[in-house]
Parts: structure tokens; sequence; C-alpha cells
């Protein structure tokens, strides 16, 4: 198993990605979608498993989901799961800090 330093810190963290808001990064080549609600960080695929919109347009509720602007399909951003099972689940990137409080993404 491996990981990815995301941010040096949480308030380098907090500086680029807004509560709610939805940015984009490229991790091993790849690009990925990171939001925040408060302290909670999820990390997500960049684009819609329904029908690839990018999901930087998406909206996150405090309930911890994300609403794609498209079709409206919504994921949970913890699972991934689209609440009516219309497409298939979003893959999902666990994040967590390390002890010197780096925010890490396990790949
Ligand atoms: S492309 Fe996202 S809901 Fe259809």
């Amino acid at each position: 198993m491996s990981e990815v330093i995301l941010f040096n810190t949480k308030e380098e963290l907090t500086n680029i990605v807004g509560n709610y808001a939805i940015v984009t990064v490229i991790v091993n080549q790849e690009q990925m979608s990171v939001t925040r609600i408060n302290d909670d960080v999820y990390v997500f695929e960049s684009k819609c498993p329904h029908f690839d919109h990018p999901m930087k347009d998406a909206k996150v509720s405090p309930a911890g989901k994300v609403t794609c602007t498209w079709h409206n399909y919504q994921f949970d951003l913890n699972s991934g799961k689209e609440s009516e099972t219309r497409c298939r689940s979003m893959k999902t990137k666990k994040a967590y800090y390390n002890e010197n409080g780096q925010l890490l993404v396990q790949l």
C-alpha cells in the first residue's frame, strides 16, 4: 500500500480547499477531486461515474454527499455509492494526517 502527500499542513489545505469547495489535484499522474467539510477531507474521482462530467462543478452538502450538476446524481463521499444506484459507485480514496501534520492520500 502506498501513499502520497496531498498537502504539507492543515493550513495549506484550508487555504487551497475552501469548505465545501472542490479542487482538482494531480496525484501520480491521475486527476482527483478534493473537498473539505470542516475538518473532514474527501478524495474522489475527478469525473462523474455516470457520464464523465467534471466533478469540480459538483455541489457538496453538509450531509457528506456530492451532487453532479449534469443529471443531479448524488454520491456518498465516504462510500462513493450513488443514492439510487443509477450508475456505478464513485471511486474514493482515504485521506489522513501523519505524525508530521501532512495530509496523505492512500493510493
Ligand atoms: S454526468 Fe454526472 S449525473 Fe450524469
